[in-house]
């Protein structure tokens, strides 16, 4: 009986682990002009809300209250990423609650940054990069998403950065509708393959640019 639990167990991670050996990603990179950066797109909570920059004790308090969506490995991740200079981690807090709906990053401008699925580096200088985005699945629909990027924005157009930069999978409708709403437009478009440890990255890049 054991056996057969191990064998179904096996079994049912292979497409999983077949999945990160073949594979063909296909992203675009979307852009955003800071230097203009005005409320005209202004996405208010209420003031109920803030975008926090974490220290290693209130990244904890985000995991503890979290543990079942924040695999442990993301979270240790999210805990060196802390450290970097150059790099910063964000919570969307409730000031009257404590409690965290999401978290989101950036890398600011002039840190290199490689996307690993991709196999792509990012060159942003004097561009922030915004990544690694996520709204815990209980608070997703209510604006959270684009709340942390337009304060993201207003962050780092005050810090003098030109331009904000994502990377969004193009099966990943729901982001690309917050990032456009904000005002981010499609730039290049990137297709990655892999077989097995052999990688490719091609880009294509919009001379006009669609949205
Ligand atoms: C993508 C994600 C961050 C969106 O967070 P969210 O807080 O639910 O998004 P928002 O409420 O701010 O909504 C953003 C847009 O998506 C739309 N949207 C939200 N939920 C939707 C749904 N279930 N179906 C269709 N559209 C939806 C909203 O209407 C809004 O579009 P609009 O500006 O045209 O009105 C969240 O689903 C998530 O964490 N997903 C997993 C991780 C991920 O994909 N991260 C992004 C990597 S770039």
């Amino acid at each position: 009986m054991k056996c057969l639990k191990f064998f179904k167990r096996k079994l049912s991670s292979i497409p999983n682990k077949l999945s990160k050996l073949f594979y063909i990603k296909k992203a675009s990179e979307y852009e955003c002009d800071l230097t203009s950066f005005s409320s005209k797109y202004e996405v208010s909570l209420n003031s109920e809300f803030e975008l926090t920059e974490f220290d290693e004790k209130s990244l904890e308090e985000m995991y503890e209250q979290n543990k079942n969506e924040i695999d442990y490995c993301h979270y240790i991740i999210l805990k060196e990423r802390t450290k970097l200079p150059g790099y910063h981690v964000y919570g969307i807090r409730s000031r009257n609650h404590g409690f965290y709906s999401g978290y989101c990053s950036v890398a600011e401008k002039d840190v290199k940054v490689k996307e690993s699925t991709l196999n792509y580096e990012i060159r942003n200088e004097n561009e922030v990069y915004f990544f690694d985005d996520y709204i815990f699945k209980k608070h997703r629909s209510r604006g959270f998403h684009k709340f942390s990027i337009y304060e993201r924005m207003k962050i780092f157009a005050g810090k003098s950065a030109t331009r904000a930069v994502v990377i969004i999978f193009d099966n990943n409708k729901i982001s690309q509708s917050s990032y456009k709403t904000l005002g981010f437009s499609k730039r290049k478009t990137i297709t990655a393959l892999k077989l097995l440890f052999i990688k490719m990255t091609f880009c294509k890049a919009y001379h006009n640019k669609p949205r």
